[in-house]
């Protein structure tokens, strides 16, 4: 009887052994990264551009003009809040301060610029891709070209892009192309994603979580979060954003498909209106949303969306 209680403890003991040797084999082949700070398998050469670190910002005039475009990209709502009209900041959608490949860094931004943008049918300086963050992103309002707070984010995004050529598009710049899913999206599914892996952070209704005033978790729908005339509302720019960096830290972890499918929940939601509304949804539509991606004046739970969406500009419009 004990020989064979024995017995049986060692086989287990065993198995599990050459089961875990069994892991350890499997793991050492593919690059599959795990844990720690999440890296696309496409970038694991890390050819990508490495920004100077925060702490080389150069004590002079110059230095302190960097420093409060930092500020302001960290803690947006308090450091340029006549141009904020939601909680976010920059660096809520930017991680790592601007840093992170794949998650549109600033380093991969500021080299491309002056550009042409299908959006607006223009060249756009540097200046004005920024003014269409705080209008779109940030709900908010367009600081003026020459104000401090546009010179300051330039001058952050000139100090962190140093020494990268200009007009390359770097590794890591924008996100990596996720390519369209086998499934179309769908928001059942989303919704399922959404539970078991965004809620905890972001809140059963996409609200967010703040704590002592100050924004922890960001909105990923709803007042105080970007509106409709925001890069991240299209379905196929969330979901690529998406399957690069969340769950924050665990990024590179859902499937294609669940990516699609959480931007697609995620963006079936209410936020605030399009600036650009011009009080016909169908022609806005039209005008600005006219792609498969966009959710934008679609019915979803016999609600049309962007039709009970509050005016743009959010807190800023309270304020008067
Ligand atoms: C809600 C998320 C979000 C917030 C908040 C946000 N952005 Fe962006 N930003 C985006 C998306 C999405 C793009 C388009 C990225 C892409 O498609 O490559 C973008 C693009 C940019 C680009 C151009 C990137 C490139 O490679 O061409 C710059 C520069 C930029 N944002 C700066 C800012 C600044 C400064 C702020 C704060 C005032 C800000 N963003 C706030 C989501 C956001
Ligand atoms: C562990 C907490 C956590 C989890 C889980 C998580 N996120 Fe996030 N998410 C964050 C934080 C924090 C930020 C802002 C990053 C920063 O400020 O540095 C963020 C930013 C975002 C943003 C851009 C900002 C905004 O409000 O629009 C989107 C979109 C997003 N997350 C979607 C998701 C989705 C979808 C999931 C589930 C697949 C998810 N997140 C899971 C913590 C989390």
């Amino acid at each position: 009887m004990k020989l064979t209680s024995m017995h049986t403890v060692q086989t287990a003991l065993a198995l599990s052994v050459l089961s875990l040797a069994c892991t350890a084999a499997a793991q050492s082949k593919p690059a599959a990264p795990e844990g720690g700070t999440p890296v696309a398998p496409a970038k694991a050469g890390n050819k990508s551009f490495t920004p100077p670190p925060a702490t080389s910002i150069p004590d002079d005039e110059f230095g302190q003009m960097v420093k409060k475009g930092q500020d302001i990209f960290l803690r947006t709502g308090q450091y340029a809040k006549d141009y904020v009209g939601n909680s976010l900041n920059c660096v809520s959608c930017h991680l790592d301060a601007g840093r992170r490949p794949d998650a549109s860094p600033l380093w991969g931004a500021y080299v491309l610029y002056p550009a042409y943008r299908s959006k607006n049918g223009h060249v756009n300086t540097l200046a004005e891709r920024l003014q269409g963050c705080f209008q779109y992103s940030m709900n908010g309002m367009a600081p003026p070209a020459d104000s401090e707070t546009i010179v300051a984010l330039e001058s952050y995004m000139f100090w962190m892009a140093q020494q990268a050529p200009t007009g390359v598009k770097l590794e890591g710049q924008g996100y990596p192309r996720l390519a369209k899913p086998a499934q179309e999206p769908e928001y059942v599914r989303g919704q399922d994603v959404f539970e078991q892996n965004c809620a905890l952070c972001h809140g059963a209704n996409g609200e967010g979580q703040s704590a002592e005033g100050k924004m922890v978790f960001p909105a990923l729908w709803g007042d105080e979060s970007f509106n409709w005339g925001a890069g991240m509302h299209s379905v196929s720019t969330a979901a690529a954003f998406i399957k690069a960096n969340m769950p924050l830290g665990k990024g590179g972890t859902l499937t294609d498909q669940e990516a699609w499918d959480v931007a697609f929940y995620m963006n079936s939601h209410e936020r605030p209106q399009d600036p650009r509304f011009n009080g016909s949804l169908e022609e806005t539509r039209k005008k600005y949303h006219d792609s498969p991606s966009d959710r934008y004046g679609q019915t979803v739970n016999d609600q049309v969306l962007g039709e009970n969406s509050t005016p743009s500009g959010g807190g800023l419009r309270e304020k008067g």
